[in-house]
């Protein structure tokens, strides 16, 4: 079979330059720690839960209640069979969180963008994405009808050039990270605002990586810079990774989120998350509006983090976000220090192409606000010597 052949022979090409991804059995135990098939305990130090909450007792306790009461699954797209009232409640929770008018939940943070980027972008469109954008942007950018024009990371001046060049485009939209989730760099939000007004665009800023983060209370990106939002402002989200759950999020005017409501494909045509899942983000955003020390205690073991690997010469972006990537190019020799941490019980994910361009493969450590102060420590002191060993 033709297919069979060319997928095998692609196979094998991943095995020849060392690019062959592996799925490992990983249990957790809690926020931290996981163990593998074999019992091989393992310190987990690239975990999204940044502020363990998928393991929080009420958390769980919400979240049990609704399987108990509404079974498993939801039945249905909520167009179909209806919203059960704690999608209606999530999303007033996380419009009011993220201080806009209203939001839409999609499945995954994946399916928000690809519903977002692809509904919104006509004909006659021009969407601005930076290169260091998330697949699921890239993606959403695809199967839009907009033309696609992708600017350097965080590239304001070239960003400006190009908006001017299509400033007779019907609409604009510029396309960025809140947090960019393979560097930790933080988009120019202020400046991209600035353009946004001087040509008329919109702004799409995917947070994934900002809520319970980024900000005095953890409301994310643009928190951070104080911006309110604005009509110009459409808010990406996702429960998956501070709210330790499942569901991507559109925030943005009414008008836009009935629009999305209409049209958007991945929200008309997928069966909604189950009450329990809802019930989990619903608690986890909760407990993070009642407790910002979980966010002042992750910025502590960042800056922690980044002071330990300055010894060794290793630098990051300067904001204090939970991604930490230590850049080391080279993918057998990332795979090494995979392989050597692994051994001494600490999972640090690898990163590499696709994921990463060739050449730029690194390991994406990030931060969790529940990490014990010295067993931290005693980690980063440990992945210290093995990256000085083995580069
Ligand atoms: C920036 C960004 N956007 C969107 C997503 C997708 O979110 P989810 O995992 O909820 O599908 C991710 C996940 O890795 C991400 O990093």
């Amino acid at each position: 079979m033709p297919g069979e052949t060319y997928w095998q022979s692609e196979i094998e090409k991943c095995h020849r330059i060392n690019l062959t991804r592996n799925i490992p059995v990983l249990k957790f135990l809690d926020a931290t720690h996981g163990v593998t098939e074999t019992g091989h305990r393992l310190f987990v130090a690239c975990t999204n839960d940044y502020l363990g909450l998928r393991f929080h007792p009420e958390v769980i306790e919400s979240a049990q209640k609704c399987m108990r009461y509404d079974g498993s699954g939801s039945s249905g797209a909520r167009l179909t069979t209806g919203a059960h009232p704690l999608a209606n409640q999530l999303e007033r929770e996380l419009a009011d969180f993220k201080h806009s008018e209203a939001a839409l939940m999609f499945n995954t943070g994946y399916m928000a963008n690809i519903g977002l980027i692809s509904t919104v972008g006509c004909s006659g469109d021009v969407m601005f994405s930076d290169e260091k954008n998330h697949a699921s942007i890239i993606d959403g950018c695809k199967l839009s009808h907009a033309k696609v024009v992708i600017y350097p990371h965080r590239d304001v001046d070239r960003l400006r050039e190009l908006l001017n060049e299509h400033r007779n485009a019907q609409s604009r939209f510029i396309i960025t990270e809140g947090v960019f989730s393979m560097d930790g760099t933080v988009a120019p939000l202020p400046e991209l605002l600035q353009l946004a007004e001087s040509f008329d665009a919109h702004i799409i800023i995917d947070d994934a990586h900002g809520l319970g983060v980024l900000g005095e209370r953890g409301h994310g990106t643009l928190e951070y810079f104080n911006i309110l939002p604005n009509p110009r402002i459409i808010q990406v989200g996702t429960c998956s990774k501070a709210l330790g759950s499942l569901g991507g999020f559109v925030c943005g005017t009414k008008c836009l989120i009935q629009y999305l409501c209409q049209r958007s494909r991945p929200f008309l045509c997928s069966t909604m998350l189950p009450s329990s899942v809802l019930a989990a983000s619903s608690k986890a955003l909760q407990i993070l509006k009642s407790q910002p020390e979980r966010v002042h205690r992750l910025k502590q073991l960042s800056e922690m983090a980044k002071s330990i690997f300055s010894e060794c010469g290793m630098a990051f972006p300067p904001e204090a976000v939970a991604i930490l990537p230590i850049i080391i190019g080279d993918e057998t020799t990332t795979m090494k220090i995979f392989e050597n941490l692994y051994q001494r019980g600490i999972y640090l994910a690898a990163i590499r192409y696709p994921s990463v361009p060739l050449g730029h493969a690194r390991l994406r450590l990030s931060v969790c606000s529940e990490y014990g102060e010295d067993e931290w420590k005693n980690v980063l002191s440990r992945m210290v010597n093995s990256i000085k060993a083995i580069t």
